[in-house]
């Protein structure tokens, strides 16, 4: 079993990057809210603590404040920001609001080249973003660090293992931040640090078996990694008791259904049941124009499908979903006093709830770039792994207006071409999605001595982190005019190609 480090989150807009700092040392970490029950925390058999930071104030009224038993586990502690705060407050320190408040890089001086300090620079940049700050170090522990403006910016109680810094070390602004973080993991606490994608599927499958034992789990496959991923671990746990079930709802892009039957049922012999209700989906689309209701229709008849497909395969007691850990972290809400809401999941066409399924999610402890590294470790193709987000509703949000058979014909191809010219001018990595939109319009052109009227189509490509803001891609001109041309002579009925240089506020990345 791997080691475990835990994050006492207190609100932080840094928690999960913590998390992934840590990680990316091989060492397993989980985020707990900071009021978790310490037989909760304990229950984890945590290794070592790292305690958030957090944009709430130690002395204020509404104040998160953890166990204080936390400090009674023995285990080594590392306080961030408010985390180094709150280390001070329990202990006997004093932390006192700052006349200024200290936002930005720093120039740091290291007083004590020891523990979580060793072997870094002398003099080094990091980045603060406080108010409070420490006046007196509680009784036991020394000053390791200062700045202009924090005398006290890092201490350390070197005979407990307790530490703590005022500045970030999680974020990227803090150039030596992931050292730090390292020496905390390796020097102090003794981490192994063999929390590995392969370790990772070791285990994985172990508990599956563990869980399903024997009985049989379905899956709804749709080719994204997520799923993808899922289906191949759970494979490679219990065989052909899974059963993949893939919909084809007649709104999947060029080849995709191919590809899925090739990579899955040809490469890896799953299980896969290949349902084509593409006529049942257009059937019902037809005539919706209405974006919203077109994605209800879609949703709904998803569950139908799958269901019906479901139930044919007799007593499955498990239903597999690619859900990941940014889906189940407990989100903090530090100003709205000790609750916690849980965000609900959201997967492509909704959990059938009238199935009574037990879960078998084993990807909940990964975030989106572990997933694609375990994915690679089962031998994933490089498509599968690095491909562009698709939406449940597939090209019926592309095709804008009412859906009709040719549309999507032409819709794919011209997408395709897109897809295919971005690759090989080496652009796809750098893009967070790609793809073309089939516009309800008709306009004139000239084709030979002939006047056309027919389709425009708009390629949408933007560049993004995690799809909540995005910026539209500077896709080199040669480029696009590759693609336009060829899209304008090889897709009949299009005449028209327009680029799409809006971003996300206040356009969205979709067009419906
Ligand atoms: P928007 O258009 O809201 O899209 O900027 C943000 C991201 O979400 C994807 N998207 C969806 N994914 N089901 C999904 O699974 C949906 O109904 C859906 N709608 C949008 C979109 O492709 C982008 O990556």
């Amino acid at each position: 079993m791997h080691e475990t480090l835990l994050i006492l989150d207190f609100g932080s807009q840094y928690t999960q990057l913590i998390a992934r700092r840590v990680r990316e040392h091989q060492v397993f970490s989980r985020i707990l809210p900071y009021n978790a029950p310490i037989e909760e925390i304990r229950a984890e058999k945590p290794k070592a603590i790292i305690l958030s930071g957090s944009p709430a104030n130690v002395y204020g009224p509404k104040a998160p404040i953890p166990s204080a038993e936390i400090f009674s586990l023995g285990i080594p502690i590392l306080g961030i920001c408010y985390g180094l705060q709150l280390i001070s407050y329990y202990l006997g320190g004093k932390v006192h609001k700052s006349h200024k408040r200290e936002y930005g890089l720093a120039e740091l001086s290291i007083d004590q080249s020891i523990d979580i300090f060793y072997k870094l620079p002398k003099q080094m940049i990091c980045w603060m973003s406080h108010g409070d700050k420490l006046d007196k170090m509680p009784k036991g522990f020394k000053r390791m660090a200062h700045t202009s403006n924090a005398p006290i910016a890092a201490i350390a109680n070197v005979e407990k293992k307790i530490y703590g810094v005022q500045f970030h070390p999680e974020v990227v602004h803090t150039p030596f931040g992931a050292k730090l973080i390292g020496n905390f993991l390796f020097r102090v606490c003794r981490f192994k640090g063999n929390w590995t994608p392969s370790s990772f599927v070791h285990e994985t499958i172990d508990r599956i078996q563990a869980q399903t034992k024997g009985q049989k789990v379905v899956l709804g496959l749709s080719g994204g990694v997520d799923s993808s991923v899922a289906a191949l671990l759970i494979h490679r746990a219990i065989g052909k008791k899974l059963t993949c079930i893939f919909v084809d709802n007649g709104l999947l892009r060029l080849n995709e259904a191919k590809q899925i039957k090739q990579t899955f049922q040809g490469r890896f012999k799953l299980n896969l049941k290949f349902v084509d209700a593409s006529e049942l989906f257009l059937k019902r689309l037809r005539g919706v124009k209405d974006p919203e209701r077109k994605r209800k229709i879609i949703g709904r008849t998803f569950i139908e499908v799958f269901r019906k497909e479901a139930l044919k395969l007799g007593d499955v007691p498990f239903l597999a979903q690619g859900t990941l850990y940014p889906d189940v972290i407990e989100s903090v809400s530090v100003h709205g006093g000790p609750t916690s809401t849980i965000k609900s999941h959201h997967n492509v066409g909704g959990l059938p709830k009238r199935m009574k399924f037990k879960l078998v999610e084993p990807l909940r402890d990964l975030f989106k770039d572990e997933v694609r590294a375990v994915g690679r470790t089962l031998g994933l193709p490089a498509e599968f792994i690095d491909r562009h987000p698709f939406p449940g509703p597939g090209l019926a949000v592309r095709v804008l207006g009412t859906i009709h058979k040719p549309g999507l014909e032409m819709l794919r191809l011209a997408d395709a071409i897109f897809i295919e010219e971005i690759r090989k001018a080496g652009l796809y990595n750098k893009i967070w999605q790609a793809f073309t939109v089939l516009m309800p319009i008709q306009s004139v052109g000239v084709m030979g001595d002939e006047r056309t009227y027919e389709n425009a189509v708009a390629l949408r490509a933007v560049t993004s982190l995690d799809g909540m803001t995005a910026d539209w891609a500077r896709i080199p001109d040669t480029v696009l005019a590759r693609v336009s041309n060829r899209i304008i002579n090889e897709v009949r009925g299009i005449n028209r190609v327009c680029y799409d240089i809006s971003s996300k506020p206040p356009a969205t990345i979709e067009w419906e």
